[in-house]
């Protein structure tokens, strides 16, 4: 590229980022996903080095981004809110990069000792300053451009684990506490899911929705969206005793009741880097939250006031990034899929892209307004989120890059759902007041067929290893399999002579038949693919009713009086047990005692028998789902809401409003430490 190219090329990203900074930080509305941001923005930074004389103070390389909304009033930040060096090489070596800077701003030679560090999670939201004068919170603001933020203390005082006064007799005359505000996944897909259910819109990411909420001018709509913070600094401090390092200063603002995750440590050296960024790695799809990276600090705060600032980047920490979890593909195709309750969803065909560390190739559309309220056409540019353990979707189509179409290569048709199952040709009946379409052909589908096969099979279900989607798919299109009762009648002759099967595999699927006999009936109620049963509610129901029998007579006062089971729920499961079809395939499988009745895990015996305990917020080191299943396997049950009825909430960092209902209640409040001992003592009284 020659100068003059340069200098176009320049003019053009620039104008591209301001464009993409304005709708980001004011609008809160970005068109394009981080990672492609970041390319321009690196692009451009690249550039500017190549050709320093054409390098301008106005460029957006040199500032930090943002700026505030008219509607807040301002507030000047004492202590700049800065920004932080990303470096975007998502292997070991942007850890062994920060690792030789730090050494060699601060004039270490080889043989001097390692660098002691702090590494952390970099939480994706929005950054927050919240100002605590003599213990009380009287102010939070948004980062804005550093300097100037917005002051939006109403909306931040509907954040739920921040405290509104500090938990100390003596109190600094002041404190700013840094920190982000973000929304748990859990929580953004409990509001998407409501919203859909309604056919309104829906948030875009977990991210958008933290910065959407807290920029609302109307501090209800903040009130219900439920957003956390986790503190990673402070700002302005008057009268109080600074520690001596960044990993005490946390312990401190922990002290002070103020939520600091526990995902962090303190180490020497970049091997300490390494393996955080491992480890976090290897347990990101498993957090409750998004993050887009691990961020390193020199631990010393002195270490850190001697390596100072590179413009509004301090030279003593570093964001080291993961790949990226939203990134923009193209629409091949869109086609339906039909679920196991005969749900109708759209799906996009996508050209295959990388996204949260995996190849995509399909997203979710979820359902027909959705496709037009996104207006997703095939053809088209679109952003795909993969986060977490949740299915991929498309989160929204990049307009602006919509391919011009003429008279002759009109733009594709708008997404129209077909009216018949494209399985089995029956109606597709959308009722009224509900978002999706189904089919009207219950188990006669083969498609719903092969999915309810699947589920019954599935790990959570009769975990029948080996049984996979492309197995049932042969089992039903030969007609070997109609329901699931007939897997247990399978041969072995049969089985062998299916497509990419052998004697070996054949066998093992037999033999993983054979084992899924006499599965407990919590497993085996859910494995039925009740609609509205998941697995909480199935264990529920189990050890309410203790056999099937009992189960397959309620009728709905009795369903009713299960704990968590509401009219909807009960009206499922008398729809179920009502069809004649259902009733023979049960009859088929009991003879074949695919279960055992009994509760779940029969109350009246285990150490925990008859005591219920609601989880809240992250534990050190046990997951919600390890937890759950100790205190189960005990004989106790996990409620999701402290109620009356509560006997323990065990609350971990960041626990919220059941840690605070549990004290109104007067409930004994565990840690992760006091449940293992009660585990492990006698029978609890
Ligand atoms: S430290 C002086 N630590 O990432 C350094 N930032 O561009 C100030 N972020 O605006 C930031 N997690 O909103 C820091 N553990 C963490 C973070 C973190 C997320 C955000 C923060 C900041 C941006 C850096």
């Amino acid at each position: 590229m020659n100068r003059a190219d340069a200098e176009a090329r320049l003019q053009q990203l620039r104008a591209e980022i301001e464009d993409h900074n304005y709708n980001y930080y004011v609008l809160d509305n970005p068109v394009v996903p981080d990672a492609e941001y970041d390319r321009l923005f690196r692009e451009l930074q690249s550039l500017e080095q190549q050709y320093p004389e054409l390098a301008t103070p106005d460029s957006p390389t040199r500032r930090v981004g943002g700026r505030p909304l008219a509607a807040f009033a301002p507030v000047h930040h004492r202590v700049p809110m800065l920004s932080i060096r990303t470096e975007t090489d998502t292997t070991p070596a942007g850890a062994l990069a920060f690792d030789a800077r730090v050494r060699k701003e601060l004039g270490l030679s080889e043989a001097e000792p390692a660098v002691e560090y702090a590494a952390e999670l970099k939480f994706d939201g929005l950054a927050m300053s919240l100002r605590y004068e003599h213990g009380v919170l009287v102010q939070a603001a948004t980062r804005g451009d550093g300097e100037t933020g917005e002051e939006v203390t109403q909306n931040v005082r509907t954040v739920q684990t921040i405290p509104l006064r500090l938990n100390t007799a003596a109190p600094p005359a002041v404190l700013e506490v840094r920190g982000e505000v973000f929304m748990r996944r859990a929580d953004f897909e409990r509001y998407n899911e409501k919203q859909r259910a309604q056919s309104k819109p829906t948030l875009v990411n977990p991210r958008n929705a933290a910065a959407g909420s807290i920029r609302q001018l109307d501090p209800a709509i903040a009130a219900q969206r439920s957003l956390s913070f986790y503190c990673y600094g402070i700002g302005e401090v008057v009268g109080w005793y600074l520690p001596a390092s960044h990993g005490e200063v946390l312990d401190a603002l922990a002290a002070l009741g103020l939520p600091v995750s526990t995902e962090r440590v303190v180490g020497p050296g970049s091997a300490t880097l390494i393996a955080f960024h491992r480890d976090v790695a290897a347990r990101r799809d498993s957090l409750p939250f998004d993050i887009d990276g691990v961020v390193y600090k020199v631990n010393r705060l002195d270490l850190q006031r001697r390596l100072g600032f590179v413009a509004r980047e301090p030279r003593w920490a570093v964001a080291h990034k993961y790949p990226a979890q939203e990134e923009l593909t193209t629409v091949e195709a869109i086609e339906v899929q039909v679920g196991r309750t005969g749900a109708i969803t759209p799906v996009a065909r996508l050209k295959p892209v990388f996204v949260g560390g995996v190849t995509v190739t399909n997203a979710t559309l979820h359902n027909e307004d959705e496709v037009r309220r996104k207006d997703v056409r095939v053809g088209d540019t679109v952003i795909v989120r993969r986060a977490g353990d949740v299915i991929p979707e498309v989160v929204a189509v990049v307009l602006e890059r919509r391919p011009l179409r003429d008279l002759v290569t009109p733009l594709y048709p708008v997404f129209e759902l077909p009216k018949n199952c494209p399985e089995c040709g029956a109606p597709v009946l959308r009722l009224d007041g509900e978002a999706v379409a189904r089919c009207t052909n219950g188990l006669s589908c083969p498609a719903q067929r092969k999915q309810a096969i699947v589920h019954f099979a599935s790990r959570r279900a009769m975990a029948i290893e080996g049984l996979g989607e492309k197995l049932v798919d042969q089992l039903v299109d030969l007609g070997l399999v109609q329901t699931p009762a007939d897997l247990y009648g399978l041969k072995l002759e049969t089985l062998a002579d299916l497509e990419r099967m052998a004697q070996k595999s054949a066998a093992n699927l037999l033999a993983a038949i054979e084992t899924s006999r006499g599965r407990a009936l919590y497993r085996f109620i859910y494995a039925l693919g009740i609609r509205n049963v998941g697995e909480q509610t199935a264990k529920d129901l189990a050890r309410h009713f203790g056999a099937l029998d009992a189960l397959m007579a309620a009728d709905e006062a009795s369903l009713l009086q299960v704990d968590e089971v509401g009219s909807i729920v009960a009206e499922s499961i008398l729809a179920f047990f009502g069809e004649p079809h259902n009733r023979a395939v049960i009859e088929r499988l009991r003879v074949a005692g695919a279960w055992q009745d009994g509760a779940a895990r029969p109350t009246g015996s285990g150490r925990l028998a008859g005591k219920t305990f609601v989880l809240s917020g992250t534990l050190p080191t046990l997951t919600r789902d390890q937890a759950k299943e100790m205190i189960e396997s005990a004989g106790g049950k996990v409620a999701c809401s402290v109620s009356k009825k509560t006997d323990f909430v065990v609350a971990g960092s960041a626990p919220g409003s059941k840690f605070t209902k549990a004290l109104e209640f007067g409930i004994v409040v565990l840690d992760e430490e006091g449940l293992q001992a009660l585990l492990k003592l006698g029978r609890v009284i």
